[in-house]
């Protein structure tokens, strides 16, 4: 009996541009810390994938705070694998060469710039002029670094009129809150779409969920502070997250993507970084615990300004059932009223956040 030509039919991932025309991807990788090698490991991990659909990503380049490393052809695979699990450093490359900061490094790639390049920040500089540069330059820039968007709102706002320009290359940065949950991708097909988005709340900071978790669980402030720094969570100095800053400026892109005109200096930031304020908060976990309740770090935005700091909340309520370092945001917008829409997932990691990033820059080139 023949074989049933259906039984045979294999199915080939669909092609991101006509199937005889690779498409060739130039990256230029600014970081190479946690999320920056992450981000190197994941795209050598996808290389066969990216085959798949026709796609040759050539990550052209890879600065840190000193020096880069450009090759037109494309970095191989094997030095991408060796920069990420750090068993070679791209200073020590051959070809390595020095530059003198991020506007000497931006001369140094306008020399060599290849079409349609994209440029990735996973640095923490405040660069925001240099992603206008670099948007100006016609190149594409991914950010999972949030200091540019919460600059002053005039330099936020160059970047934002680079964007806009007609055929003006592509500014994701979706990592730039809730790592790689699909956030801002979120918002803005509901603005879009002519959905009007009410309010924004979230628990939005891995290390301050992880911490408060802790203490929900009978663990005292400052040992959860002390655990939580013990494990990697935590910033190098544990009072630049208790300080609550990284979580306003994640507020505060939500808050500029939904029109808002504050500066970071707006939000009304709750510190958790005095000493009194740690053993004030012991006392409240069991004030809330008394009362069935338990407290997190939530970031509030609507049009009444923008929020962050402790909040009591419902130990069945969404906030309230969640654990560790989890992330969560609630949208509420005129079409998801009466239910808001929930996205939950981990927030932090580099994993995560590099997911988001290589997202982000496929996405410019599968539309
Ligand atoms: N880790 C997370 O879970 C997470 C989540 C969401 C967003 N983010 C954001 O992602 C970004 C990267 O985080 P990370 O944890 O990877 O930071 P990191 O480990 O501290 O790495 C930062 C990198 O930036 C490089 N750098 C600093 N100044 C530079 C300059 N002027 N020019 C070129 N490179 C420069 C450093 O170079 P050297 O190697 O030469 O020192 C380093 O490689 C940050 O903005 C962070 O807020 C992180």
């Amino acid at each position: 009996m023949p074989a049933d030509p259906r039984r045979h039919v294999s199915f080939k991932p669909f092609p991101l541009s006509l199937p005889e025309r690779k498409r060739i991807v130039p990256v230029f990788v600014v970081g190479k810390g946690n999320v920056g090698r992450a981000f190197l490991r994941q795209v050598a991990a996808a290389r066969p994938a990216l085959a798949a659909r026709d796609v040759d990503l050539r990550v052209v380049g890879i600065a840190g705070r000193s020096s880069f490393l450009f090759l037109r052809a494309g970095i191989p695979d094997a030095v991408l694998r060796a920069a990420a699990d750090g068993t070679a450093r791209i200073e020590d490359h051959p070809r390595a060469e020095p530059h003198g900061g991020l506007a000497d490094l931006a001369a140094a790639l306008a020399a060599r710039a290849m079409d349609g390049q994209t440029i990735v920040d996973v640095t923490a500089e405040d660069d925001a002029d240099q992603h206008a540069a670099w948007l100006r330059a016609g190149w594409n820039v991914v950010t999972a670094n949030k200091k540019p968007l919460t600059a002053p709102i005039d330099r936020y706002d160059a970047i934002m009129a680079e964007r806009s320009r007609p055929w003006s290359p592509a500014y994701r940065f979706e990592a730039t809150a809730g790592a790689g949950l699909p956030i801002f991708s979120t918002l803005r097909d509901m603005a879009a779409t002519g959905d009007r988005i009410i309010s924004v709340n979230g628990a939005v900071s891995g290390t301050l969920g992880f911490i408060f978790s802790a203490c929900e669980d009978g663990a005292r402030f400052a040992d959860a502070v002390a655990e939580a720094k013990r494990l990697g969570y935590t910033e190098p100095d544990p009072r630049d997250d208790l300080a609550g800053t990284d979580v306003a400026r994640k507020a505060l892109i939500v808050a500029r993507l939904m029109g808002s005109r504050l500066d970071l200096g707006d939000v009304a930031v709750e510190s958790l970084v005095p000493d009194r304020v740690r053993e004030d908060l012991d006392r409240r976990f069991l004030d809330a615990a008394a009362r069935g309740r338990t407290l997190r770090y939530l970031a509030s935005v609507s049009a009444d300004g923008v929020r962050v700091g402790v909040e009591e909340v419902g130990r069945e309520s969404p906030f309230g059932g969640l654990k560790g370092p989890e992330n969560m945001f609630v949208i509420r917008t005129a079409r998801y009223d009466a239910a808001p829409l929930v996205i939950r997932g981990p927030g932090a990691g580099a994993e995560v956040t590099a997911a988001g990033v290589f997202a982000d820059l496929l996405r410019i080139f599968d539309t």
